[in-house]
């Protein structure tokens, strides 16, 4: 059975079939607005969210299907104790596919192994948000027209930055692909995203504090807003609130064909003066979220009628216990169990963290 648990589990090529099958969605929706009849997506959502699941939803209803599920944790029977796991082997006996967001990092990979259904990582902690990269790389794709020699500048909170994580993944796969990250030092990328992901990669990548002086380089900027739910203490987040503001005076500089970017929601890391800039892609960009959505329903979908298996087995080791206090494994019975990195480093299969 296949998942959408991170980026990198669909090849370049099924990424560019994606792509195609949105644009085509895009041009000709009512060719597949019966393409999902019968069939039910639950929404699974232990954490809050706009975007993401109402365009689940959104999508689903569009290719003529249906949907189901919960908009908070406290609705479901999580609020009784019941595990991520039991409650995955549950709804994936009413419904043939499931998105699910939860403040857990790798609640999403649990969940691929107890479900009956293909399960869609919409978001687990500050790890990974998958979906959010396939809407941003149809944005880079409508704008750009290509995702190879580009230049792009993640500005924000690179550290708790889920989608920031997952867009590294996704773009580190493509030729000529330039990063620029611009935040706080204490906001900084976690590790294994420089040293598993954009070292292995050969892509140049720099680390600056400041969006001023990186500007005139960018072909992409990717706006972030600090992540106040996931700081250790409201001092901290405070400290951190304000530390960029992209407003018209710092865009002076830059391409005139920038494709300023942001999955938000937006607190003030943009002043709304610069939603009337050309260059301001990121409303375009929450649209691009629904195609995208009902391209991946249809191609999850399609591949569970065909029954494809996983695509590889990643070796593994038993019983490395997790560091990460925000890990999934640190919270429900599962076995602790790490992958062993190019490096020869250990790291926990849900949320990546460094076990050894
Ligand atoms: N971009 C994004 O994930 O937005 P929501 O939190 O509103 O789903």
């Amino acid at each position: 059975m296949r998942h959408l648990i991170d980026t990198t589990d669909l090849s370049l090529a099924e990424i560019d079939d994606m792509i195609s099958l949105a644009n085509d969605i895009i041009e000709n929706g009512e060719k597949y607005a019966e393409s999902c009849k019968r069939k039910k997506l639950a929404t699974l959502f232990f954490e809050p969210s706009t975007r993401t699941r109402l365009s689940f939803e959104a999508a689903m209803l569009e290719l003529g299907g249906s949907v189901l599920g919960f908009s908070e944790a406290n609705t479901s029977s999580a609020t009784k104790g019941e595990t991520v796991s039991d409650t995955v082997r549950i709804v994936s006996n009413y419904a043939d596919i499931i998105a699910m967001r939860h403040p857990l990092e790798g609640a999403a990979k649990v969940a691929s192994g107890k479900t009956l259904v293909p399960i869609i990582n919409a978001g687990d902690g500050g790890h990974a948000h998958p979906t959010q990269t396939l809407t941003d790389l149809l944005t880079v794709y409508r704008e750009k027209g290509r995702f190879n020699d580009l230049t792009i500048g993640l500005c924000g909170d690179l550290k708790f930055g889920r989608t920031v994580h997952s867009l590294i993944k996704a773009m580190s796969r493509y030729e000529n692909v330039k990063f620029v990250l611009i935040s706080p030092r204490e906001l900084c990328v976690p590790e294994y995203i420089i040293t598993d992901v954009l070292e292995p990669s050969g892509c140049e990548y720099k680390e600056v504090t400041s969006m001023e002086e990186v500007m005139p380089e960018l072909d992409i900027l990717y706006m972030t807003r600090i992540q106040r739910e996931r700081f250790y203490s409201q001092e901290e987040y405070l400290r951190h609130k304000d530390a960029f503001i992209l407003d018209p005076e710092k865009l002076i500089n830059a391409k005139a064909d920038l494709t300023i970017m942001h999955p938000l929601p937006r607190v003030n890391e943009i002043a709304v003066s610069v939603d009337s800039d050309s260059r301001a892609k990121y409303f375009e960009q929450a649209l691009n979220g629904k195609y995208i959505r009902m391209a991946l329903i249809l191609k999850l979908l399609e591949w569970a009628d065909e029954k494809s298996g996983h695509s590889g087995v990643e070796p593994t080791v038993n019983g490395l216990k997790c560091n990460n206090p925000h890990c999934i494994s640190n919270h429900e019975d599962l076995m602790h169990i790490s992958k062993r990195t190019d490096k020869n480093t250990f790291r926990c299969i849900y949320c990546e963290t460094r076990t050894k």
